[in-house]
């Protein structure tokens, strides 16, 4: 084999191994190498949420439950396994058996030591290497397994707590000639990232961002020709792109640099991991998987020098300050030392400081997911109470700008730092190096702090030097061309509508419903009516046959009196927490009831009695684009948890009511298209205690793009996982309840432009209606991309908050909007406004909300003379 530095260290995230896509792009990386006659160590990390799950395990084992964790896990894993092509079970049982065994014996002590926990959390990199060893194989790559345990080692030093010694421990990361000699026929190697041992072979972590970690100690080993991390976005950023769109890749940075927007709060990279590759100059690349022709970022000590400049903005959140007042410190020797040799008694570190002559101010410096314990920060400031006056001030956010020489640009600054005139700083902090400057503010501001300031400095920057495409470009580039909205081909018309309006295409309506149709392992949908319920709209979705899914009485009785004839199997009554007349109507109105918790049975047993019954479960964790709108777990309010269920089973039981199906809808706006799947497969799980289960819903919650870039929902990924659910549960009908899918994008807000004011440097767009239309934005803050109508097409030129006419601050519908020159009279267009729009309305301010117009399509063809044929086109209702 070759020497040593043709190795090169290919570490995968944990969302970077979910998909066949991403195996598939794995596999041909690996195969690039070879071809350049490069060797290939790979490092995974677990599969993603796979260690939180660990960690959830662990504490559930303590209370006596755990059996939902460990099914979540296997059927994760099993499910990937299918996708592969692998027989998961084969491959993984013993590891399988292993978190069994373990879990055991956590249970039958009630605790976990530091060192049983790192045996367990290992399981996660372990799982999926075993997949990825066997995966590769398959597609003719042969490759070495190896166990990380063996190749790193802890170095312990004598003052470590347990804690970080077995959960967050270091290793040496010298180049390692033994390790080289071991490898030397090895032609791809493949180990786990997180993992190592200490020298009783015990398993040890290496903390959060663990998996960096290891493949920077690789690669420092090996004396690698490079390390490449490959994860969930294109690279480093002048801001974090999933916040501000128009961040820009950046396309290199120095070691310094980069270690600084990893500390300040860039997460794509553990700060850690840079350490040993700097001590070695071996380059790190930042690479995106699901682009792998996205160039990344690269971090290396040869990038071009460009003099002074700020390369990005940052945030972290979570930050506790702690101010510490004194007239003593005046003059005082040795008042600081008192101070800090506090901190390091308590095992914290500082993290920023700011002193004058009266007061020290400095913020807690923690490690991402180490975060110091609540008990040891009281007891530091129980110690500084001692010396001082003190005053805890957080979480707070620090927003810091990130660059080289920052000193000599502050002037050029001068104009993006009006934006702090709304902002009480309750610090200031620019570091020694000259790499940051940072503030601190209050979490509420620290958001539109970093917009706006990313606005200011960056407006000018195009891609040039070490600034590549924005993150907004790079997603375009990514999703395929779509066809333009609906709404383009109807300019005109909707130009002649009065407004404020909401306006529905049913030809998009029945289109989406269409999509949803088509997939074949749905066996029945559901609308659910609360995303929508304007009569023509539940019109398209009754003549394709779709079912309704209700949730009061007044949602039954409006499509009953819809629909008289429509039978009552086409009606799901899914309501939660409602007084017994409601149950009652359901089951007088709607052909399956949901029911979502035991107590009814235990208040209401005759109004149960020998009916049957759909039972929402909560799998535990919800999803959603908000946490309001994430529906399982603990911290919400639906389903009945799994181990409720015997109790559920037994009540059911004694007054024969017949549990016919189960449930589960996890939140709303989801975009991964494996959720469903792992519903069912949760469910299905279940499955065998209800012997009287038929069918499965598996909820709504499928997602629409709001934000630019954002990529659609995969309906072919969600229907093939789909089809291996139901291909492994031919016995189980399947069904769906969706709203926002079927109308969120055939819908829209036209709203007419009354005042275009300027507040100093702000311009504000008023329009005729706000908030009490459209509350989204004010609840959520959600998307909604908007569109000058009557100058659609033209430049944006400007920049503005459009506002509604309501008298609250949070009035607005769009932030910060590039728009054409716009004008009073002007209508704008608010997009993906179909769902939850109208139905969320209110009279607040007594002002009416936006009326809803149907744009209809054209009756299906009759025979006309030629002429009259022209002359019909989709008519208005
Ligand atoms: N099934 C159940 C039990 C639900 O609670 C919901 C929505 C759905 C189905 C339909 O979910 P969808 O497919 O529309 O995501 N107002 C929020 C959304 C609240 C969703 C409430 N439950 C918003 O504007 O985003």
């Amino acid at each position: 084999m070759t020497n040593a530095d043709s190795w090169v260290v290919l570490k995968f995230g944990g969302t970077s191994v979910s998909t066949l896509a991403q195996w598939q792009t794995i596999a041909s990386v690996v195969r690039a190498c070879l071809a350049r006659s490069e060797r290939p160590f790979l490092v995974f990390a677990a599969l993603a949420n796979v260690s939180r799950r660990l960690e959830e395990l662990i504490r559930a084992v303590k209370n006596g439950a755990g059996e939902e964790e460990r099914r979540w896990i296997k059927s994760r894993h099993l499910e990937l396994a299918r996708q592969l092509g692998l027989d998961g079970e084969a491959l993984l049982a013993p590891y399988f058996e292993k978190l069994e065994r373990l879990s055991l014996g956590i249970g039958l002590t009630a605790e976990s030591s530091p060192a049983t926990r790192a045996r367990v959390l290992a399981i996660g990199e372990l799982l999926i290497s075993r997949l990825a060893a066997a995966y590769l194989d398959r597609q003719g790559l042969s490759t070495t397994w190896l166990d990380a345990r063996t190749l790193l080692r802890s170095v312990e030093t004598a003052r470590a707590v347990p804690h970080r010694r077995y959960l967050a421990a270091s290793c040496a990361a010298e180049p390692d000639t033994d390790l080289q000699r071991r490898l030397h026929t090895v032609q791809v190697a493949l180990t786990q990232g997180f993992i190592a041992s200490n020298d009783r072979e015990q398993t040890v972590l290496l903390g959060w961002g663990g998996s960096d970690t290891s493949a920077a100690y690789f690669a420092a080993k090996l004396e690698a020709r490079r390390l490449e991390i490959w994860t969930d976005v294109p690279g480093m950023f002048t801001a974090d792109p999933r916040r501000i769109p128009a961040a820009r890749l950046l396309r290199y940075l120095d070691y310094e640099e980069a270690q600084e927007l990893a500390s300040t709060g860039a997460e794509v990279l553990h700060p850690r991991c840079l350490d040993p590759l700097r001590a070695q100059g071996i380059p790190l690349h930042l690479r995106y998987t699901d682009q792998p022709e996205t160039p990344g970022t690269l971090i290396s000590d040869a990038v071009p020098g460009h003099g002074a400049q700020v390369k990005a903005i940052s945030m972290r959140t979570g930050l506790i300050l702690i101010a510490m007042e004194t007239p003593r410190m005046w003059h005082q020797v040795g008042f600081l030392a008192q101070v800090f040799a506090a901190f390091e008694r308590f095992g914290l570190s500082v993290g920023l400081v700011a002193t004058s002559e009266t007061n020290v101010t400095v913020s807690i410096d923690s490690v991402r997911g180490a975060e110091p314990e609540s008990g040891t920060v009281a007891a530091l400031m129980a110690r500084l109470g001692s010396l001082c006056e003190t005053r805890m001030i957080g979480p707070c956010t620090s927003v810091s700008l990130v660059g080289r020489q920052l000193r000599s640009v502050l002037h050029e600054l001068g104009p993006a730092l009006q934006v702090l005139e709304e902002q009480q700083v309750l610090l200031v902090t620019q570091a020694a190096s000259d790499l940051n400057f940072t503030f601190v503010v209050q979490g509420q501001h620290a958001e539109r702090l970093v917009s706006k300031l990313h606005a200011h400095v960056f407006a000018t920057v195009g891609a040039q030097g070490p600034f590549g495409p924005t993150y907004r470009e790079l997603q375009e580039a990514e999703r395929p061309a779509v066809t333009s909205p609906w709404w383009h081909a109807r300019r005109a018309d909707l130009l002649r509508l009065p407004t404020p309006a909401y306006v529905y295409d049913a030809a998009t309506l029945r289109g989406s419903a269409q999509r949803l149709l088509n997939i074949k392992a749905i066996d029945r949908c559901f609308y659910a009516v609360k995303a929508c319920s304007h009569r023509q709209v539940l019109d398209v979705f009754y003549r394709l046959g779709l079912g309704f899914e209700c949730v009061s009485p007044g949602e039954l009785d409006y499509v009953r009196a819809l629909y008289p004839d429509l039978e009552s199997t086409r009606i799901l009554f899914t309501p939660n927490l409602v007084p017994r007349q409601e149950y009652v109507a359901g089951f007088a109105h709607a052909g399956f009831v949901t029911l979502d918790s035991v107590r009814p049975l235990e208040l209401w047993p005759e109004v149960f009695e020998s009916r049957e019954v759909i039972v929402r479960v909560d799998p535990g964790h919800g999803q959603g684009h908000h946490r309001h709108v994430r529906t399982a777990g603990a911290q919400t309010k639906f389903g009945v948890s799994p181990d409720a269920l015997p109790r559920l089973r037994q009540l059911a039981r004694s007054i024969g009511l017949r549990i016919i199906g189960l449930h589960a809808h996890v939140g709303s706006g989801i975009l991964a298209p494996e959720t469903w799947s792992e519903t069912a497969f949760f469910l299905s799980s279940l499955v065998d205690s209800f012997p009287e289960v038929r069918l499965v819903n598996i909820g709504g919650g499928l997602g629409v793009p709001e934000l630019p870039g954002t990529r659609p929902l995969d309906l072919e990924a969600l229907s093939h996982n789909l089809e291996q659910f139901k291909s492994a549960h031919t016995e189980l009908a399947l069904w769906m309840e969706p709203g926002r899918y079927l109308v969120a994008e055939a819908g829209i807000l036209l709203v007419r432009v009354t005042q275009v004011k300027r507040k100093g440097a702000h311009c504000y767009i008023g329009v005729d209606t706000g908030m009490n239309s459209l509350i989204r934005p004010a609840l959520y803050g959600s998307y909604h991309a908007i569109e000058n109508l009557t100058r659609l097409g033209a430049p944006a030129v400007m920049t503005a908050d459009v506002v509604g006419p309501i008298c609250e601050t949070g009035d607005i519908l769009g932030r910060g909007r590039r728009l054409p020159k716009t004008r009073e009279g002007d209508v704008l267009l608010i997009a993906t406004a179909g769902a939850y729009g109208h139905v969320m309305s209110s009279s607040y301010n007594h002002r009416a909300p936006a009326s809803e117009i149907v744009l209809t399509e054209p009756e299906p063809a009759r025979v006309l003379p030629d002429n009259a044929r022209l002359k019909t086109r989709r008519g208005l209702a």
